[in-house]
């Protein structure tokens, strides 16, 4: 082993040692049909299993209900970027979008927990108001700018209504707003089915089975939110990360404008 190497590997090990940015993403499906997909750089990582991102995260999500595409076109979409604020206002943020091609199917819904607990949103009708239907609603976006944020996205259900005081994520719904039948086995896999995940607040403790390791933007097939654009930034290093998330936030922004522009896609 060269010299050099030796360095970088050992560059690696602290890198990941001392930034341990973690962030994971649960789903709760009540409608009693439908199959959750998580979609990271254009590939399921998730079809209703937690999953934990060890750095920032920067993905989208819906429930597939028969008509979606793999983008969730035809599908209410889920974007969300969940990132350790590093400037202020840089933290994190997730919205529900039915820009054309995306559309109505389900209740959406989602909301943080170990940070800004229960805050988010839900999308109960095709013409509700949380949610985008052209490029400048931003006031649909939900932020925070809390470290190591976690967010579970339900689906006919409040998710709100699933995050308790401490910031743990609940089995049941608190305020009994279950507008659907019992979870059925695409209904949260993950940790969320016995009683107390976690009384601390703080996210890294849980570990649902699907974890990841270090969120590797490698080159992207671009179709993050239908985005066709290509990606430059390669590489798994934790610094390349959150360049890669601007870039992906960037490019959400631009996927809304070019929406506006042309409405099929
Ligand atoms: C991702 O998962 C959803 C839901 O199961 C499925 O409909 C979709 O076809 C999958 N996409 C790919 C590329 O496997
Ligand atoms: C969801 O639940 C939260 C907390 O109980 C509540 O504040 C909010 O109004 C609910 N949202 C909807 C759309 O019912
Ligand atoms: C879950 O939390 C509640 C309230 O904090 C507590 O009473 C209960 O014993 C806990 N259950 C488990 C399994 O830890």
């Amino acid at each position: 082993m060269t010299l050099s190497l030796f360095i970088r590997i050992v560059v690696l090990f602290f890198t990941v040692l001392v930034s341990a940015e973690q962030h994971t993403i649960s789903f709760v499906n009540r409608c009693g049909y439908g199959t959750p997909a998580l979609v990271l750089d254009g590939k399921n990582i998730s079809t209703g299993q937690s999953y934990t991102s060890n750095g920032p995260f920067s993905g989208i999500a819906y429930l597939q209900t028969g008509p979606c595409l793999a983008n969730g076109e035809n599908c209410a979409l889920l974007e969300m970027t969940l990132i350790n604020p590093t400037v202020a206002g840089g933290g994190s943020s997730t919205d529900i979008s039915l820009i054309a091609p995306h559309k109505y199917n389900v209740e959406t819904s989602f909301a943080y927990y170990g940070g800004c607990n229960g805050q988010g949103t839900t999308c109960s009708s095709a013409n509700c108001n949380t949610a985008f239907f052209n490029p400048n609603d931003n006031q649909v976006q939900v932020a925070c700018q809390a470290n190591n944020v976690n967010l579970v996205i339900t689906f006919c259900s409040n998710a709100s209504d699933f995050v308790t005081s401490s910031g743990s994520l609940a089995s049941s719904p608190s305020s009994g707003s279950g507008s659907g039948p019992e979870p059925t086995s695409a209904s949260a896999s993950g940790t969320p089915t016995s009683s107390n995940i976690s009384s601390s607040s703080s996210a890294s403790v849980a570990f649902p089975t699907g974890s990841s390791a270090i969120a590797t933007p490698t080159s992207s097939s671009g179709s993050k939110s239908c985005s066709t654009k290509k990606r430059s930034k390669r590489g798994a290093l934790e610094a390349n990360v959150a360049d890669d998330i601007t870039s992906k936030r960037r490019g959400m922004k631009q996927h809304r404008r070019r929406r506006a522009l042309s409405s099929d896609h």
